[in-house]
């Protein structure tokens, strides 16, 4: 039978064996930013005394939960732990007084949540590859109280801990364009086998190519971006800079509700795990 527990900064050896497992991208320093933004929203699902699986819940201010890292080691699936991960993610949320969860679901992850009741949002496009662009001469960021503030509104939320964290990290980079006030920003951060950008938001398409072909020109090797599917201008924006559909991702929520985000604005989100 499955015990959910709470992860400590002792479990990280185990929790960078299952991401890697599944190939994923996070690196170590993704792990401990979920711990140090809330301990108590990340769990350990055990077998026998053993840890077998991940789940994190990120609380964006009493709107929404966002769950991700759901991963189960290989040798142990199909035993129940990521439902009860699910269980333990959902009880957490209720508790902090949080209406919803959501998340970007896999496909293999996709079959769990909909046997929970979870719905479909929205198709998002993970794309890959190396970049070639034309040189974009965005800004450095300046204030990160008011890249916060603006995405706020374009995100439906104030994600506020999660981009102060992106951020300030070591070795991530910001850029953004002002036309009067704040027109966009993008950030990339050091992935375990590529440089995650995203978010990547822009109220305009000229805004966004500036963004995009700045951030892409500072980028060594690959690069992984998650593009909302309706945004046709970033799906076209990516092509063009010669990145390639990877695999797809179903944005999902229970229960159904409105979608907060302003997709004309979100060219790429901050990452599965994030949204
Ligand atoms: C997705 C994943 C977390 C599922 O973990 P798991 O512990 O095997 O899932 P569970 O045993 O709790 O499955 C619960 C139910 O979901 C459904 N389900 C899970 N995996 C399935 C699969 N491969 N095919 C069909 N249905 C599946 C079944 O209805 C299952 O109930 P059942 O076994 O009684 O039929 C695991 O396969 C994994 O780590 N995959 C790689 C990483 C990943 O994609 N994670 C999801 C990120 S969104």
């Amino acid at each position: 039978v499955v015990a959910v527990r709470r992860m400590t900064p002792a479990d990280l050896d185990f929790a960078m064996t299952v991401k890697q497992a599944a190939g994923w991208n996070q690196t170590e320093a993704d792990w401990r930013a979920h711990l140090d933004l809330d301990p108590a929203g990340c769990f350990v699902a055990e077998l026998a005394g053993e840890p077998v699986g991940t789940a994190v819940l990120t609380s964006y201010g009493t709107d929404f939960g966002w769950i991700g890292m759901v991963l189960v080691h290989p040798a142990f699936r199909r035993r129940g732990a990521a439902a009860a991960l699910l269980d333990a993610t959902r009880a957490y949320a209720r508790e902090r007084g949080l209406a919803r969860v959501r998340l970007d679901a896999t496909p293999d992850g996709r079959r769990v949540y909909l046997t929970q009741g979870f719905v479909d949002e929205y198709a998002l496009t993970r794309y890959r590859g190396r970049a070639t662009v034309p040189p974009g001469a965005a800004a450095p960021l300046g204030s990160v109280a008011e890249l916060v503030e603006w995405d706020a509104a374009r995100f439906g939320t104030d994600r506020g801990g999660v981009l102060r964290e992106l951020v300030g990290r070591p070795g991530s980079r910001t850029f953004t364009v002002h036309k009067g006030g704040l027109a966009g920003y993008v950030v990339t951060r050091r992935g375990a086998a590529a440089t995650q950008l995203g978010p990547w938001l822009a109220d305009d398409r000229d805004t966004a190519a500036v963004l995009l072909h700045t951030a892409l020109a500072g980028v060594d090797g690959e690069v992984i971006v998650d593009v909302p599917l309706v945004n046709r201008v970033a799906n076209d924006l990516v092509t063009a800079a010669g990145l390639v559909v990877e695999r797809g991702y179903t944005r999902m929520g229970l229960p159904a509700g409105l979608v907060a985000e302003d997709n004309a604005v979100v060219h790429a989100t901050a990452g599965a795990d994030r949204g």
